[in-house]
């Protein structure tokens, strides 16, 4: 049986919710000793629509977005920000995009498909993945997809033959590995030379990309896209990548003329998922890469592009808690308290995956001191199965709400029917109004793909 590691002398922090700062979402406020978000008493919802149930501030997201736009434009009057879709994607996350003015980055067919449904303006749509197939292409540039972002020399054949069928020509990025190491979880790290993504600067596919890419009919080459990795707390990466890159732009420029209109540099912003956790601000993120920027284009001197960036995590992060109701206690003398609750690695893969730690409270204690530490398990038939480990928590009982924290990014859209669960449903609250923007599955959604 697998073992999951924990500190037996771990302390409880004896924190209350509202102590628990930057993991919480804006509008997090303490009433009647239960948490509220978005003037909306979590507890009330848990009994409302069930749990497992993902609440997410609207406010907060739109308030992500827009210290977005803001914070750029203030240093780069063309910066334009693409939502990456994969943090989670649904008609009403596309919808809001939409209004706030932002482009939208998919990363597959059935995201394209949404952003589809839900009304998003295609032109400012960036198709990404490194296998897109070519039913994926197909529907990309025939709905008009404003940048397809080519990962490897396949692929720029297949945009190219689509686009030739289709009588189009294909707006597209380059996906350029810049050699860049960010300081992250492995599995999140995505600019090294060693990766299943884009064309490698140093070892040459990236110039012959380009060629290639400007010798195609149906290709019309705007620019370059970098992603150096997720969760990053040191923007001195980005810097590393831009100097890189604009290396890069200026040698192209050289030898075949082609300067770039457009330069994308991904997502990868991180957030707290600890209440001590202390990520860059979005303004120290975007006065960095601007000042780069800026700095590196006049040293080649190479045109002003125009600028993308893709955040995701540090859209929607921090604006989801999932609310469980805890079923059975464990305790363990002299090892560890478990508590099992409704939900588990089907609606929060991330602890299995990436050794994530996530901070939790009871929704319903929520102004008692977190005074024991526990191991929040799910309900899944694996040892790994785990929410949260040496977790400080309030003392809990059966039928408690717990609530665990920063959730609202890569859980829904990692979500999954093990041991056939149901997935939860996402409601979203603001100004003392609730409403559901993905129900819950049912039994008969679960049973609707037999044969
Ligand atoms: C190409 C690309 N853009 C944007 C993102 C979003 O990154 P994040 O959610 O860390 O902001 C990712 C995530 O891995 C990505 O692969």
């Amino acid at each position: 049986m697998a073992h999951i590691a924990h500190n037996p002398d771990a302390w409880p922090d004896m924190r209350t919710a509202l102590d628990l700062g930057a993991v919480l979402p804006r509008t997090a406020e303490l009433r009647d000793g239960h948490l509220w978000i978005g003037g909306v008493d979590t507890v009330a919802l848990a009994a409302q629509f069930g749990t497992a149930l993902y609440v997410m501030d609207e406010a907060h997201i739109r308030g992500q977005l827009r210290e977005y736009l803001t914070q750029l434009r203030e240093h780069y009057p063309t910066a334009d920000v693409a939502y990456a879709g994969k943090a989670f994607c649904c008609q009403a996350m596309c919808r809001l995009v939409a209004e706030e003015g932002g482009w939208l980055d998919v990363s597959s067919g059935g995201e394209l498909a949404c952003a589809q449904a839900a009304g998003f303006p295609v032109e400012r749509v960036v198709v990404h993945g490194n296998c897109k197939t070519p039913l994926e292409l197909w529907a990309a540039i025939e709905a008009g997809a404003g940048l397809i972002v080519a990962d490897c020399f396949e692929e720029l054949e297949r945009i190219d033959r689509v686009a030739g069928e289709l009588g189009v020509i294909q707006p597209i990025l380059l996906r350029l590995t810049p050699g860049i190491i960010a300081d992250t979880h492995e599995y999140m790290q995505t600019g090294a030379e060693d990766s299943k993504f884009g064309f490698g600067i140093g070892a040459g596919a990236a110039l012959a990309a380009v060629e290639k890419a400007l010798q195609a009919p149906g290709i019309a080459l705007k620019g370059y896209h970098i992603h150096i990795g997720s969760q990053i707390f040191a923007f001195e990466s980005y810097q590393r990548a831009i100097e890189v890159l604009l290396d890069f732009a200026a040698g192209v420029r050289d030898a075949t003329g082609f300067t770039p209109e457009v330069l994308d540099l991904g997502g990868g912003v991180g957030v707290a998922y600890q209440a001590d956790d202390q990520p860059g601000s979005i303004a120290a993120f975007a006065s960095t890469v601007t000042a780069a920027l800026c700095q590196q284009l006049a040293a080649h001197d190479l045109p002003e592009p125009r600028l993308l960036v893709e955040p995701g995590r540090s859209i929607v992060a921090n604006a989801g808690v999932t609310l469980y109701t805890v079923g059975v206690l464990k305790d363990l003398p002299g090892i560890r308290t478990w508590v099992a609750v409704d939900g588990g690695m089907s609606d929060n893969i991330r602890t299995a995956l990436y050794d994530a730690h996530y901070e939790c409270l009871l929704a319903n204690k929520a102004d008692q001191p977190r005074s024991t530490v526990v191991t929040v398990a799910g309900k899944h038939c694996e040892s790994g199965d785990v929410v949260a480990i040496d977790a400080s928590l309030q003392p809990a009982e059966p039928f408690d709400i717990l609530a665990v924290c920063t959730t609202g990014a890569y859980n829904y859209s990692m979500a999954s029917n093990y041991n056939r669960q149901v997935r939860p449903g996402v409601v979203w609250v603001q100004d003392g109004q609730a409403r559901e923007v993905l129900r819950r599955e049912t039994y008969e959604d679960l049973l609707r793909c037999e044969v």
